[in-house]
C-alpha cells in the first residue's frame, strides 16, 4: 500500500496519540509472523480513532465488516461501555481462529460477538438500530455493504469506510476493486441520507453521518 502520508509524520501523529496496549501490540506481532497480508491491520492511530469514535458517538451496538485478526475490533470494543455489543463479520477460517485467540485475552471480549461467513449474509441476520458501522471488508461489496447498513443504522448514527483513497488509484481506476471504490464515494458524495466528509486518515476514511 502506497503511504499517502509522510512516515515520520505517521511516527509523530502515533507518539503525540494515547498509546495503544500490550495486547495490540502482540496482534500486530502474531499477525505480521502469520498472514500473508498483515498491511490489512488497521494500525495504531486508525485504531485510536476507532476508539474515540465510538466514544463520541456513545455507541452501545456497533457493527464491523471485516475482521481479519481483530485489531480493529478490539480497538473497537475498548471504546464500548461494558454492555456494549460489536458484532464483527469475517470469512476466512484462519483469521477467524487468530481473532478468537486475542478476543479471549481481551477484557473487552465479552462485549464481541464474530458473525462467520460472508458479511451480506450475516448482516440479513442483523436487527437496528446500529450505532456505529466500520466498513473494512472485500472492496468489490462495498457498494453493497454500504446500502446493507443504512437500515440497520439509526437517525444520528455513524458509517466509517475505510481504504476510500485507495492508495491514490480513486483518481485513475483500473481494476473492479478500483471501480468499486470510486462508486461507493461518488453514491456517499451525493446521497442525501447523510452528512459526509472524506478523511485523508491513512488510506482514506469516508466519516458519514445518517440524518
Ligand atoms: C482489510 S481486512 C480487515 C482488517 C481489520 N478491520 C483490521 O483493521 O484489523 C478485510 C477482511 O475481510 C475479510 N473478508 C473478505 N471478504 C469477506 C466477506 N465477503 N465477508 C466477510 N469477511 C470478508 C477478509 O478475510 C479480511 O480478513
Amino acid at each position: 500500500m502506497l503511504t499517502l502520508v509522510d512516515r515520520k509524520i505517521e511516527d509523530y501523529a502515533i507518539a503525540k496519540s494515547e498509546p495503544t496496549n500490550d495486547l495490540l501490540k502482540d496482534v500486530v506481532a502474531k499477525t505480521q509472523a502469520g498472514t500473508d497480508l498483515p498491511q490489512m491491520l488497521c494500525g495504531p492511530i486508525e485504531g485510536r480513532f476507532l476508539k474515540m469514535m465510538v466514544q463520541t458517538v456513545g455507541a452501545r451496538r456497533v457493527l464491523e465488516i471485516g475482521t481479519f485478526t481483530g485489531y480493529s475490533a478490539l480497538s473497537l470494543a475498548e471504546g464500548l461501555p461494558a454492555d456494549g455489543e460489536l458484532y464483527t463479520c469475517e470469512l476466512d477460517p484462519k483469521h477467524i481462529s487468530m481473532a478468537k485467540g486475542f478476543f479471549a485475552r481481551s477484557e473487552h471480549g465479552s462485549k464481541i460477538k464474530l458473525l462467520e461467513g460472508k458479511a451480506l449474509d450475516s448482516i440479513k441476520q442483523l436487527k437496528a438500530p446500529f450505532d456505529l458501522v466500520f466498513i473494512d471488508a472485500d472492496k468489490t461489496n462495498y457498494p453493497n455493504y454500504y446500502e446493507a447498513v443504512m437500515p440497520l443504522l439509526r437517525s444520528g448514527g455513524v458509517i466509517l469506510v475505510d481504504n476510500v483513497l485507495w492508495s491514490g488509484k480513486v483518481l485513475d481506476p483500473k481494476t473492479e476493486d478500483d471501480h468499486a471504490i470510486v462508486k461507493l464515494n461518488e453514491r456517499i458524495a451525493s446521497d442525501e441520507r447523510v452528512d459526509r466528509v472524506l478523511l485523508p486518515i491513512r488510506d482514506g476514511i469516508f466519516f458519514v453521518r445518517k440524518r
